[in-house]
């Protein structure tokens, strides 16, 4: 009996974070402890937040600000891909964080048959890019879970003063 105990109990905690791993993709499980605002998964990576009433958290919103001033121009709007580009919409279904933030940083080039190539640029000097990669990171994230279909993201909370100084900090240093 008291065997059975344990083992069930084993199970339990088994079952449970199991299922908490499976959704700590979709759900922001709570905020950076720096800045009230960002909101982080369960692995510590930043995630988007969609409030009650359908509108989204700063960074969401910003990242469709930056991501239509920086990348749109090849990836097609609003993440939805091109001739020329992949669908990040699409390739944010499965590819992470960190694969993210290394491609935007160190670019990427693919040889094509016939002798093209398939040009990623390099983007991590470039401050109006990597100032802003999370949120155009969880931006794409929204897009990619169908959190946000289309379109710009509405936006009822204030930004908060730590967003503030960290682009004032990134932009200067
Ligand atoms: C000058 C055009 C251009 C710009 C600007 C550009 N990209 Fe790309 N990007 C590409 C191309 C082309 C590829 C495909 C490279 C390949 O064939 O693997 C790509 C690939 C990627 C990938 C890999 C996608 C996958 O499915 O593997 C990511 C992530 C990405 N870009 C993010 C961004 C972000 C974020 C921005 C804006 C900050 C941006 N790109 C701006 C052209 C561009």
């Amino acid at each position: 009996m008291k065997k059975f105990g344990t083992a069930l109990i084993a199970t339990l905690l088994l079952g449970s974070s199991l299922s908490f791993g499976a959704v700590a993709q979709t759900v922001a499980v709570g905020t950076d402890k720096d800045d009230k605002s960002k909101y982080i998964d369960a692995k510590g990576e930043p995630i988007y937040k969609k409030f009650d009433d359908g509108s989204f958290d700063w960074y969401t919103f910003n990242g469709f600000r930056r991501y239509h001033a920086e990348c749109h121009v090849c990836h097609g709007p609003e993440g939805k891909g091109s001739t020329y580009a992949p669908a990040l919409a699409d390739s944010l279904k499965t590819m992470g964080y960190g694969d993210f933030v290394g491609v935007v940083a160190s670019g990427r080039i693919v040889e094509l048959s016939g002798g093209a190539k398939s040009v990623m640029p390099a983007l991590g000097d470039n401050k109006n890019v990597m100032c802003y990669v999370d949120d155009i990171f969880v931006y794409l994230k929204a897009r990619a879970e169908g959190a946000l279909p289309g379109g710009r993201p509405k936006r009822e909370v204030e930004r908060s003063q730590a967003s503030q100084d960290y682009e004032n900090s990134c932009l200067k240093g």
